[in-house]
């Protein structure tokens, strides 16, 4: 019985269903689930989770890696399955329950969740809950599409449930590169110095006894659901690739840049796809999470290799890249999220980094996550770990939102997750303020000019004016920086009438 996917056989009378795997959860226990951003996440077990939680009182703290797909944050938020969930999630159901104070969110860097559990900064995990490809000889994981948080789920987990899913090719096998860093206070560094490199083991080793259960799926993960590069983030590709043209025209970068990260979302996506065009070449990426552009960059022989911690594509690619995989698996590296968003690595490796922002204010800091200051959007997710150690770090998005009604330049951001210190160049449709080497006047100048949409940019001149009368290294007026907010939870528009 399944041979080949479960290859010790002493494991094999560990097959159940979803339904009796279930069985092993009990209520206020901590879960720490496969999953990152709606690549390799399990299928079957948390929906059974979900059914026994709508008979009986059942809840769980949930860790992922990222995002889940299959509506698996959706279900089990409505079954009230979830107290507490962490690190990133990007649903709407369990989003409003979270700004409802009735699911306590933990918005974290992506690096960090492992470190924490390691250093039993958080509560240790009782069951985790890891998608496979593969068992092998001895009893090791072999990932599917993400490796997230997985192996160290696996490996600190008092017990650990697999779920063998048969459509995810047997050729996975390979392509994953699994390094757990050496535990503090021996720490050593961390030896990779290239995106290409292989550190670790195709595998995640735990003690096979630990598998508690093996329960079969048969479930593609859920497609992305970016939208297609269109105007506006056309534009914002076209300034951020006329700026890298001049970086390597001024020799601060060569032709084949610095190896990238690119954000998750339509925004960064259809940046990176703007690359498909430029004339740089041998483009390696260093990044958490690889979207239809990373394919479509490898594709036309652009890029030459990627280094991420997941594969979350549309429909056709993915199906084209799990189809071919042999061909794609010398060009492909997936690694635990820590590796991936390790600040060591990112700052050895020199990245330049491409995240989105809802909203940036006059002097550069950056809101990723809060809407009007207060309401989760979905979180900081690695944006955090690269911004701020990165070779450059770039900030899109477009200058407005809701038909204009919310400018995304404003005089203070309502909610800080990158200061203005981890921002190097912002960009919107309208063009790209490079930041570095000014001092927060010279920023507001460059970002109100270069980025603010002309709807706007009167009021942020004048704000800017009014506020470097009353003085300061980054003058402000504080009864007002916030009133663009207010004013569009009262009114329904930043708009001044
Ligand atoms: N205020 C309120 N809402 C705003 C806004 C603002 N200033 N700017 C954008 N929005 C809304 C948009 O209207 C859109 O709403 P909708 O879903 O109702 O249509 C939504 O935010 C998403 O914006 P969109 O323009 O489609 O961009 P995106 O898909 O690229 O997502 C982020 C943008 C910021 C939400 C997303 O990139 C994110 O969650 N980032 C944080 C995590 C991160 O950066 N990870 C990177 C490492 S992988």
């Amino acid at each position: 019985m399944y041979e080949d996917r479960i290859r010790l056989a002493s494991l094999r009378n560990k097959v159940m269903s979803a339904h009796d795997a279930a069985e092993l959860f009990e209520n206020g226990m901590t879960v720490g689930m496969s999953g990152f951003t709606r690549a390799g996440d399990c299928k079957a077990v948390p929906l059974a989770l979900a059914d026994r939680a709508r008979q009986e009182h059942l809840q769980i703290t949930l860790m992922t890696g990222a995002s889940l797909g299959n509506d698996t944050d959706k279900t089990l938020t409505e079954a009230n399955a979830i107290s507490r969930r962490l690190p990133f999630q990007v649903d709407a159901t369990l989003r409003q329950k979270i700004n409802a104070g009735e699911v306590m969110f933990l918005d974290q860097h992506l690096s960090e969740t492992v470190e924490q559990l390691r250093s039993k900064q958080l509560p240790g995990v009782d069951i985790a809950v890891i998608e496979a490809t593969a068992i092998t000889e001895n009893g090791a994981i072999v990932p599917t599409t993400s490796v997230g948080n997985s192996a160290s789920f696996a490996i600190l987990a008092k017990k650990v449930i697999v779920e063998i899913n048969l459509k995810m090719p047997t050729q996975l096998e390979g392509l994953h590169d699994i390094f757990i860093p050496t535990y503090r206070p021996h720490r050593q560094p961390i030896p990779l110095i290239s995106p290409e490199q292989r550190i670790g083991v195709p595998y995640i080793a735990i003690d096979p006894a630990k598998i508690a259960a093996i329960v079969i799926t048969e479930k593609a993960d859920s497609p992305s659901n970016v939208l297609p590069p269109d105007a506006e983030t056309q534009a914002i590709a076209g300034h951020l690739d006329e700026f890298l043209r001049n970086e390597v025209r001024v020799g601060r970068l060569s032709a084949s840049l610095q190896p990238l990260q690119s954000g998750i979302g339509t925004i960064s996506n259809a940046v990176l796809h703007g690359l498909i065009d430029s004339p740089f070449r041998d483009i390696r990426m260093y990044s958490e999470v690889l979207q239809d552009s990373a394919i479509e960059l490898l594709d036309s022989g652009r890029m030459t290799f990627a280094s991420a911690s997941s594969i979350t594509l549309s429909k056709p690619t993915y199906e084209r890249v799990l189809n071919h995989i042999n061909d794609y698996k010398p060009r492909l590296v997936l690694r635990p999220q820590e590796i991936s968003n390790h600040p060591e690595v990112i700052r050895r490796l020199g990245l330049i980094t491409i995240n989105t922002a809802l909203e940036f204010d006059i002097y550069g800091n950056v809101n990723s996550t809060h809407v009007s200051g207060t309401h989760m959007m979905n979180g900081i997710g690695g944006s955090g770990d690269f911004a701020r150690n990165a070779h450059l770090s770039v900030f899109v998005t477009k200058s407005i939102a809701k038909g204009g009604a919310i400018s995304s330049v404003v005089p203070m951001v309502s909610h800080v997750d990158h200061t203005e210190h981890d921002v190097d160049v912002l960009v919107t449709e309208h063009g790209l303020a490079d930041l570095r080497g000014l001092a927060p006047r010279e920023r507001a100048v460059e970002i109100i000019r270069h980025c603010a949409d002309p709807a706007y940019r009167g009021a942020l001149e004048d704000y800017f004016t009014t506020a470097c009368r009353l003085g300061g290294h980054t003058p402000h007026i504080l009864t007002e920086a916030l009133a663009w907010h207010a004013r569009f939870n009262e009114c329904g528009t930043m708009q001044a009438r």
